[in-house]
């Protein structure tokens, strides 16, 4: 079980993580987050859940796991300082490190917001925002499938979604991967303030896409092209395929199939 004592226990964080607060089944721990947006002091503050019975992807998709299967987490920033965009970076680098880390293997960012071992998706990451007396907070939503097997994903998904155990073959702590996370994302954070170029350094050798055709939808429209970078404050450069050049911010932007 996710133990909020053991997972704070020598954390080496002074922001994220100060606080957690673990529920066994909630609605969604983004939900749950939001509500903690109106006070400075609950900055950094992580909720997580055993499970969530309305649990949201991106593009209003449904997150579905079972009882203790993942790292369902929600960490809110009531005082940032990166914009929208470098944030989303952000968290993909740090989470995709992490499970790195964890897994002992690379794992890899599909921008937006999933991340990749051995070609699947093994966690997504939902950025959601609200307007607290003029200020923007953040709240930072991840899912990690951890312990799921093969039969655990819907049919049409098994060929797509991945846990950290099927791809290691063994079983992943949660707690010490909490705690990665935790520590990688305190940590890019604090690099993102300073130095953005190095959070798009580290998105490009951890991209996926970087060089490859891309199709997308942005604001109900398709566009197609070879992607050429990314930026701290517009998103994804597409080369397009009808001629020129254009930025997709990752809010309006989903990734399409060909
Ligand atoms: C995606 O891949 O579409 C994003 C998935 C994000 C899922 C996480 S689980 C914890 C947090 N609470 C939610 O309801 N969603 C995010």
């Amino acid at each position: 079980m996710l133990d909020p004592d053991k997972i704070k226990s020598h954390l080496r964080t002074k922001r994220v993580g100060q606080k957690v607060v673990v529920y066994n089944s909630t609605a969604s721990t983004n939900d749950v987050a939001a509500q903690y947006a109106k006070s400075k002091n609950n900055d950094g503050l992580v909720v997580l859940a055993e499970e969530q019975v309305k649990g949201r992807g991106r593009s209003g998709n449904k997150w579905v796991a079972g009882f203790a299967d993942s790292v369902m987490c929600s960490i809110l920033l009531t005082d940032c300082a990166v914009n929208a965009e470098l944030l989303s970076l952000t968290i993909a680098v740090a989470t995709a490190e992490a499970i790195g880390k964890c897994a002992k293997a690379e794992a890899k960012i599909k921008w937006p917001n999933d991340i990749i071992l051995n070609n699947k998706k093994v966690a997504g990451i939902l950025v959601e925002s609200k307007k607290v007396n003029k200020l923007t907070a953040y709240i930072i939503g991840i899912g990690i499938n951890c312990h799921q097997s093969k039969q655990d994903f819907p049919a049409e998904l098994r060929k797509i979604a991945t846990s950290i155990d099927i791809e290691t073959g063994g079983q992943i702590d949660r707690i010490s991967m909490t705690k990665r996370l935790l520590v990688s994302i305190e940590s890019s954070l604090e690099i993102a303030e300073q130095n953005k170029d190095e959070i798009i350094e580290r998105w490009q050798r951890l991209s996926t896409q970087l060089g490859q055709r891309v199709a997308l939808i942005y604001n109900r429209r398709k566009f197609a092209g070879n992607c050429i970078g990314i930026d701290p404050e517009n998103g994804l450069i597409l080369q397009l395929d009808t001629g020129g050049i254009r930025m997709f911010q990752a809010a309006q932007t989903s990734i399409a199939k060909e």
